[in-house]
């Protein structure tokens, strides 16, 4: 193991039986809306209301895996991945949520599933990756207490059904975005605003968490590994270190990080969050915290990007983002410093917070397995005219973050695994197709896929088990 004269470490390797993977999402990739006694989902409703997804896409073809899973299961064999991240979509398997389930869905996800085995490759599943059955959201979706125990019973459905067949149960992915986007400033599904409704989101979406784990523990061979996938936002501060900047970060920690992570992991929701975010009283019921913060197999970390806070005046922070966050203290604002790359998402690059992030999660729970469940970045991507996508931007992403995961794992993280955001260009949410994240480009006229240069970067580091050195800088 060698440190260059940079400070970064070069060529490290990884542990035996690191799980490799890619990510994705059913609504983002599946199409095939109502096919085969699919019922509709809140972003299937929320998708055809004009305005509320850039250019009015939709996810009713997008990478038309719903048909096309073989052949995305025959990509990611190539690629040399032993793991794949893909969610399922609840209505696709219960119409509405609740009562009766769709043979033909179920059947769907068993044939996905039969196809991975046959290339040896391992599952990991998403319970929910935020598309509710629109049949539960008339009834208040997650704002409800109700939808806990219908997500529960849904996950012991799906446990029962393909249990030994699974490695890795992730009950939700990052509830902080949805609970935010969806229920606070309403520009995700299901486009609600109202803060008392989040509030109360946020404490039914951890116990419909919780109430899960303990279905599936009932139902579940041994060796079946649960979890949660969170994301994460590292909350640095720069330059004077005031006692307002320090308490501003607390709170913006306490509001990304914490209202999701402290009832998980020590059941008690955090001390520095904002009060309008906490949920009330009213929501919580006795025994609720012992539920959310029973034993997990693992924590899955969504990571793209910092957040950084100075003392200030507000500038350049994107308008969406100033609504979809609490107003920060006067004198402190959240900037991006100059030297970052920026995506075209608008995202800071800096595989430094993922580092930090991997050791701080160690740190706070010690033994606990973390996986990367996502990671990768937006660029502008474009076929030429010789057929191939040479995305530089990526390829140098991945190998930074790798190589920070990598530094992670030398120091101390307990990191088992790292699934690539993500596998095919897809429907990013309110950004529509302009998003392209996959290691895979999909040219959505004909559906045809064409692996990316970072796909075969990518490839080689699975093969290596080993991030090759950073350029030096
Ligand atoms: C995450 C989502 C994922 C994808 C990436 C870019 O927040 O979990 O579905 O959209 O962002």
């Amino acid at each position: 193991m060698t440190t260059t004269a940079s400070g970064t470490s070069g060529g490290l390797r990884f542990p035996p039986g690191f799980a490799w993977g890619a990510a994705t999402a059913a609504y983002q990739i599946e199409g095939a809306p109502d096919a085969d006694g699919k019922g509709p989902s809140t972003w299937d409703i929320f998708s055809h209301v004009p305005g509320n997804v850039r250019g009015g896409d939709t996810g009713d073809i997008a990478c038309d895996s719903y048909h096309r899973y073989g052949e995305d299961v025959e990509l990611i064999a190539s690629l040399g991945l032993n793991s794949y991240r893909f969610s399922i979509s609840w209505p696709r398997v219960q119409p509405t949520g609740k009562g009766s389930f769709n043979q033909a869905g179920i059947d769907y996800y068993q044939a996905l599933l039969g196809k991975l085995a046959e290339h040896g490759i391992t599952a990991a599943i998403t319970l929910h990756h935020w598309d509710l059955p629109q049949a539960l959201q008339d009834e208040g979706g997650w704002a409800v207490r109700d939808t806990a125990c219908r997500f529960a019973d849904y996950a012991a459905r799906m446990a029962g059904e393909f249990g030994g067949q699974v490695a890795r149960w992730i009950t939700l992915n990052e509830p902080q975005v949805l609970e935010s986007h969806g229920y606070r400033t309403g520009v995700h599904a299901p486009g609600v605003r109202d803060w008392a409704a989040a509030a109360a989101a946020t404490h039914h979406l951890l116990l419909g968490h919780g109430l899960a784990v303990q279905a599936m523990r009932a139902v579940l061979p041994q060796g079946g590994e649960i979890g949660i996938t969170l994301d994460s936002h590292p909350v640095q501060v720069v330059g004077d270190h005031s006692e307002n900047l320090e308490l501003a970060r607390l709170a913006v920690d306490a509001e990304l990080n914490g209202l999701f992570l402290e009832p998980l992991l020590d059941g008690r929701y955090p001390e520095h969050a904002p009060a309008a975010l906490v949920p009330p009283d009213s929501v919580i019921a006795d025994g609720d915290m012992a539920t959310i913060s029973q034993p997990i197999d693992f924590l899955g970390v969504n990571y793209y990007a910092s957040v950084y806070l100075r003392a200030g005046d507000a500038e350049n922070l994107r308008q969406h983002e100033r609504k979809s966050r609490s107003e920060l203290p006067p004198g402190v604002v959240e900037y991006r410093p100059p030297e970052f790359d920026v995506t075209t998402m608008g995202w800071l690059v800096d595989a430094e917070g993922l580092y930090e992030h991997l050791l701080r999660l160690t740190k706070q729970a010690p033994g606990l397995a973390l996986y990367v469940t996502e990671n990768g970045r937006a660029a502008e991507d474009y076929v030429t005219p010789e057929g191939v996508v040479n995305d530089v931007e990526r390829v140098k992403y991945l190998h930074e973050h790798l190589d920070a995961a990598a530094r992670a794992i030398r120091d101390g993280a307990n990191l088992a695994g790292y699934y690539v955001w993500s596998l095919l260009d897809n429907f990013e949410w309110g950004c529509g197709y302009q998003k392209r994240f996959g290691i895979i480009y999909v040219d959505f006229a004909t559906q045809r896929r064409i692996p990316k240069a970072s796909a075969r970067f990518y490839a080689q580091v699975v093969k290596a088990n080993a991030v090759p050195p950073l350029p030096a800088r």
